[in-house]
């Protein structure tokens, strides 16, 4: 029997990039040839690209996870853009897969599509039950079209094409700009910041939201399970359990602890808290895999930070074996990460300039 061609767009990404590790790590398999894609191999909002892409690798499964994807200010500003560019990225991507004969699409939806009044916790049923939040209706209704999309293709054209919904993703080859970066990564980079100035760290909002975070090398191992094994239309939510939700406060004491950092903590009320929660479900997935082990969150979170200083240390002049003295200027470690992502640097470390998808935010 042919082997598997598994195409991954948004390859170059957090989640892309730990797809690729986990396949490389043992998950793969002798039969599967792995393609990951990123923006320069083809513009996705282009049909005509995607279509050549599609020519040229002759996928037989397809992970779809390119988007563009911003924060709470640029999705607000730009809500026409993420709306257009998504539906031509994702109709795109749907299409050329089906034109040729693709056997399986697994495409990446998010719990801030889930409609903004609705009841905890939400589950896969709840999609299009309201409308989502208005800072983000682009990109929300964009991604919902996705499952709209999957269903009419397989009431068409028996197209076997689904979706998974994470929570939110961390773990290495995250954003890790204050004000644009992931919550996380972003509370990395800032007590970094206050370790490097002996300040304190001022964290934004109360630190009473709570949130579901899943690191983006299990959602991987997900994902590929998902491609493997489910085979339902409908999406399934991937998250850990409704019981390992936590705080902000709880999230930064982590990064504290992990980055040993002593200093006092602030919470600025003056700053935004964003949607208070988001509880999702994971009774579905439990249902078909109550024993996978999520790793924990603490364990994660110094692994997290180490592997990005460690990247960073690998592409350092400095020896890697060097200790990481925390005088090294933050936008130095900013631009040794941005190699490490294999990105495009900065021409010099002091004038940094981010690829698109670096641009912003606590990330739908
Ligand atoms: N991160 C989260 O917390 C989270 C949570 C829920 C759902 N998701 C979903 O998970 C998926 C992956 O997210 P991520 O965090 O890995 O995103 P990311 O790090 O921002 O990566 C985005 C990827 O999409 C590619 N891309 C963007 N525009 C493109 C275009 N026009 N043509 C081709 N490729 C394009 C980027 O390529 P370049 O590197 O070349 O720019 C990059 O590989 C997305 O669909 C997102 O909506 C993410």
């Amino acid at each position: 029997m042919e082997g598997k061609r598994i195409l991954v767009t948004g390859g170059s990404g957090l989640v892309g990039k730990a797809i690729e590790k986990v396949v490389a790590d043992g998950e793969g398999r002798p039969d599967e040839q792995w393609i990951f894609i990123s923006s320069k191999d083809a513009d996705l909002t282009n049909a005509a690209d995607t279509k050549c892409l599609f020519e040229k690798h002759k996928p037989t499964h397809v992970i779809h996870l390119a988007a563009m994807v911003g924060g709470l200010f640029r999705n607000m500003k730009y809500n026409l853009d993420f709306l257009r560019n998504n539906l031509h990225i994702n109709d795109n991507v749907l299409h050329s897969a089906y034109e040729m004969g693709v056997q399986k699409v697994v495409s990446c939806l998010s719990t801030c599509i889930f409609p903004d009044k609705t009841t905890y916790p939400i589950d896969e049923t709840m999609i299009h039950n309201g409308p989502p939040h208005t800072s983000n209706f682009g990109y929300s209704y964009a991604k919902r079209m996705i499952d709209v999309q999957n269903r009419a293709y397989y009431e068409q054209h028996g197209c076997k094409f689904t979706s998974v919904i994470p929570t939110n993703v961390f773990g290495p080859h995250d954003n890790f700009n204050i004000d644009d970066g992931h919550v996380l990564p972003g509370l990395i980079h800032k007590v970094y910041s206050a370790k490097q100035n002996g300040t304190a760290l001022s964290i934004w909002g109360t630190g009473q939201p709570r949130r579901q975070f899943i690191y983006s090398l299990d959602l991987a191992r997900l994902f590929i399970w998902v491609l493997r094994e489910y085979n339902e239309v409908d999406p399934i939510i991937l998250s850990v359990g409704e019981e390992d939700e936590v705080s902000i406060k709880e999230a930064a004491e982590s990064i504290v602890a992990a980055m040993e950092f002593k200093g006092e903590l602030i919470f600025d009320s003056t700053k935004s808290d964003g949607q208070f929660k988001k509880t999702a479900s994971n009774h579905k997935l439990r249902k078909y895999l109550p024993d996978f082990q999520f790793t924990p969150f603490n364990k994660v979170f110094s692994v997290t930070c180490l592997e990005w200083f460690g990247s960073w240390a690998w592409h350092s002049t400095l020896s890697p074996c060097a200790p990481i003295s925390p005088t090294i200027p933050w936008d130095l470690l900013w631009w040794r990460s941005s190699l490490c992502r294999g990105r495009e640097p900065s021409p010099t470390p002091g004038s940094l300039q981010l690829t698109k998808s670096q641009l912003d935010g606590e990330r739908y």
